[in-house]
């Protein structure tokens, strides 16, 4: 397992040293092994300030700079936008619906027709769905151990439009910043964490 370990991080120190001596062969050479096709435009390979940090070395180990990652939750908090209608919480059996569903957001897939959460490939959240990944912590109960106040609504919005406002390296997907999700796709899965009569709250 250390060996394991070990190799696999000199492989990426490998990798780091020569992107960094040739970066623009690399460049090149990533830039043209991608197409575009379909909805899948080249801007898919522009990373953001959050993405560069994240993905740099030092963020990786932990090492990063405790003042970038601050300035990178306050950047990621500002694009976050309440919902329209002041309505946090829609229908939790639409969202137990998106929450199931992966699709959505490749080339195949036609502009407009909205995506899955994906949430389950992270998160437990009904009990009964006995398929899910534990990237993420389980949501079981969500709102039945944290209650409804305005906080903790607000909060789970914010964190579902972009987690990186609250961890900047987070792995969860920014759901409302890169609009994976329509609002309504939001509420609606918000409804299913927050409702009392959501399964997830029995
Ligand atoms: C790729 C994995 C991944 C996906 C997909 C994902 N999450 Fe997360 N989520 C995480 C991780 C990891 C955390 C833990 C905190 C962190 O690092 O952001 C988290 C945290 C959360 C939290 C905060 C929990 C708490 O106790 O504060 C909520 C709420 C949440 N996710 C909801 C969702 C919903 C709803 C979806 C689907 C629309 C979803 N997540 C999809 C990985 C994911």
């Amino acid at each position: 397992m250390k060996k394991l370990q070990l190799l696999a991080s000199s492989a990426l120190f490998v990798v780091a040293t020569s992107t960094a001596m040739a970066q623009s062969a690399f460049d090149k050479a990533h830039m043209a092994s991608f197409k575009e096709n379909g909805i899948a435009k080249m801007d898919r390979l522009d990373r953001d300030e959050t993405q560069i940090f994240c993905s740099s070395l030092d963020a990786i180990s932990g090492k990063g700079d405790p003042k970038k990652r601050e300035a990178i939750e306050k950047a990621n908090m500002a694009t976050i936008k309440q919902p329209s209608d002041g309505k946090y919480l829609g229908d939790w059996k639409e969202g137990e619906k998106i929450a199931q569903s992966g699709r959505g957001a490749t080339w195949s897939d036609k502009a407009g027709v909205p995506n899955g959460g994906g949430c389950y490939n992270c998160h437990q959240i009904n009990k009964k769905e006995i398929s899910h990944g534990n990237i993420g912590p389980s949501l079981w109960n969500y709102a039945k151990l944290r209650g409804n106040t305005d906080a903790v609504v607000q909060y789970t919005w914010g964190k579902i439009y972009n987690s990186k406002a609250y961890n900047a390296c987070s792995n969860m997907p920014r759901m409302g910043h890169y609009k994976l999700l329509t609002e309504q796709q939001m509420r609606d899965v918000m409804a299913l964490l927050m409702d009392p009569e959501s399964p997830v709250n029995q």
